[in-house]
């Protein structure tokens, strides 16, 4: 994450983030954050706080205190120390990702001490079976590693889920039919025509049949 210091100048704040005079270093990252159904953010402790590289892209993010818009949003914090204010600091983050509208986190600070991990708050496997629920993400944990495995398939088919319109017509005399059932092949998915003839059916994977 290369991203210059931020300058002070407002221009996100006040006008749009897009103004950011590096927004070419944190639109990559801006977008996957808008597109992400949970996050990981993690930093050490670094002088009793995040670490400076952290501080500056939170620094970059400011204008998300004034226009909040990620609530249907989850995060994992992590923070990992030689001793001190991994708590601390991991409440530092959760409360900035709360002024951003995340109101799901989790937080994992984390203490080195005599090479041993000492985990605070919920237990690892409770918090990332709770983060990862229903998103298509699996984890597993190898020595001091977690490792996330992504379904690719399954993502692939909630970013293409669809809506299908349409008009059920008589054949013979092209008149609409009122009241008609629609269905999605293979699910009980479906509904009824209005008296139009005409319906919507919402959330459809883009493979889908109609009958
Ligand atoms: C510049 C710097 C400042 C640090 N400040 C603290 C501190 O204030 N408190 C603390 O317990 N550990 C401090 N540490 C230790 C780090 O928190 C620790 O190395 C880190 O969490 C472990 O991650 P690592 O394996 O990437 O080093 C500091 C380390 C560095 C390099």
């Amino acid at each position: 994450m290369k991203i210059p210091m931020c300058t002070g100048c407002f221009n996100c704040i006040l006008k749009t983030e897009k103004k950011c005079p590096h927004y070419e270093s944190i639109k990559y990252i801006n977008n996957k954050i808008d597109w992400c159904d949970a996050m990981i953010i993690t930093s050490p402790v670094y002088s009793l706080q995040v670490s400076g590289q952290l501080k500056n892209f939170i620094d970059h993010m400011s204008y998300n205190f004034h226009r909040p818009k990620y609530f249907n949003k989850k995060a994992l914090i992590i923070t990992t120390t030689a001793g001190v204010d991994a708590k601390e600091i991991s409440n530092y983050i959760k409360e900035v990702l709360t002024f951003w509208g995340i109101n799901t986190t989790y937080k994992l600070p984390i203490v080195y001490r005599n090479a041993k991990l000492e985990i605070y708050d919920k237990q690892i496997d409770k918090v990332l079976n709770e983060v990862f629920a229903n998103t298509g993400i699996t984890w597993l944990i190898q020595g001091n590693d977690v490792v996330l495995k992504v379904s690719k398939t399954e993502s692939v088919q909630q970013a293409k889920k669809t809506e299908i319109v349409g008009v059920v017509t008589d054949a013979r005399t092209g008149e609409a039919i009122i009241g008609a059932s629609v269905a999605i092949v293979g699910t009980t998915t479906g509904v009824i025509t209005d008296i139009d003839g005409k319906f919507t059916i919402n959330n459809v994977p883009s493979s889908s049949k109609t009958y």
